[in-house]
């Protein structure tokens, strides 16, 4: 019904090592929950993936193969746009836009700018610094009204926030101003050897994280190798980052509380309990697992999908680009 209009959603992965654990508890489990309720488009974030060198080949797999891993996590590709990034070149455009209305306090703020440039030291390049223009391109493009993101991109969504803030106060009312999403468990996932830094899908250590193709076997070996303390007690305290981390896991994908976890595991050790998690994780991932290994061989279904994805996403993008030039003072087109 049109007065029944849903609100939008617009979130996006990285097409840059894999899809981990902590990309789906945090983001993507999130979005399958949400979907039904929202309009959504969901993106396979290629152009911010550029920020980092990539190898031309592994790159234009990797993003379908996140593509695919989305559907099938649970997207529905034909009542949602699933598209990549650069299929739509409006993202782009909008970018250089909100630049003019960025400043550069703000983006040397950004924490992430600061880790990534300091991890990539021969390589700081502009796109590094101006990713969080792009990211509230994405979003504002859409008048998204909610970003089901992790706790890392806190930072981010602020900023596309005040962005919006600011143009709407120079121009009037052009974007939505979007809220984040964050699930209550498992908003930061943190990694399994080094248990205070977060689960990265770039770890080059692989028993930090666990991807979602990840089959039994690793599941199990990585869990169990994951870094605890030595006093064998399943409860979330401070300071035990290791065993809270774990607990995070299973009360997000079984979805119980901390309490019943502690209570369910009251005199047990690690060893028990660790194997549960593997096994809620394996359990998990099972279905999804049997889903991609289907889809990933329907090359015509997949383009389909992020064709169609990109088409209507372009003409969702247009109505807001066109409202932009007519409010910064461009001239009309007229073709
Ligand atoms: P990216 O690709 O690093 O991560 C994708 C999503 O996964 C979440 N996430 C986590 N959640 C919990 N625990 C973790 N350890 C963890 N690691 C990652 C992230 O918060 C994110 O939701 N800049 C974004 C991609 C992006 C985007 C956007 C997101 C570009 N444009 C517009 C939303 C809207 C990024 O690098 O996410």
């Amino acid at each position: 019904m049109e007065n029944e209009k849903k609100k939008v959603i617009f979130s996006g992965i990285q097409p840059t090592g894999c899809i981990t654990l902590g990309n789906y508890i945090g983001a993507l489990k999130n979005w399958v929950e949400l979907q039904n309720d929202y309009n959504c488009l969901f993106s396979v974030v290629d152009l911010h993936s550029i920020t980092v060198r990539q190898d031309p080949v592994q790159l234009r797999k990797r993003c379908v193969d996140f593509l695919v891993q989305y559907l099938a996590c649970g997207i529905n590709g034909e009542d949602n746009l699933v598209f990549f990034q650069s299929h739509v070149p409006q993202h782009a455009e909008l970018s250089w836009i909100l630049n003019c209305y960025t400043y550069m306090g703000e983006l040397s703020r950004m924490t992430q700018f600061k880790d990534k440039s300091s991890k990539h030291a021969d390589n700081i390049n502009a796109g590094l610094f101006t990713y969080p223009v792009l990211m509230a391109a994405d979003i504002l493009l859409y008048q998204t009204d909610l970003v089901p993101v992790g706790n890392d991109q806190k930072q981010h969504l602020e900023l596309a926030r005040d962005i919006a803030i600011r143009f709407n106060g120079i121009y009037g009312d052009t974007f939505t101003v979007p809220e984040g999403f964050m699930p209550k468990a498992g908003a930061r996932i943190m990694s399994l050897q080094e248990p205070t830094s977060k689960m990265s899908k770039s770890d080059p250590n692989e028993n930090g994280f666990i991807s979602i193709l990840d089959r039994p076997d690793a599941v199990v070996r990585k869990i169990k190798r994951a870094v605890t303390d030595s006093d064998n007690l399943i409860k979330v305290r401070e300071g035990h980052d290791g065993i809270n981390n774990l607990i995070t896991i299973y009360s997000a994908i079984t979805k119980k509380s901390n309490e019943e976890i502690e209570a369910e595991f009251d005199g047990k050790g690690y060893g028990d309990f660790k194997m549960a998690v593997a096994e809620a994780i394996i359990e998990e991932l099972k279905p999804i697992q049997q889903r991609y290994d289907e889809l990933i061989k329907d090359k015509a279904y997949i383009e389909q999908i992020y064709t169609n994805g990109a088409k209507i996403a372009q003409s969702l993008a247009r109505r807001t680009l066109s409202k932009v030039h007519r409010r910064v003072g461009f001239v009309d087109r007229k073709f």
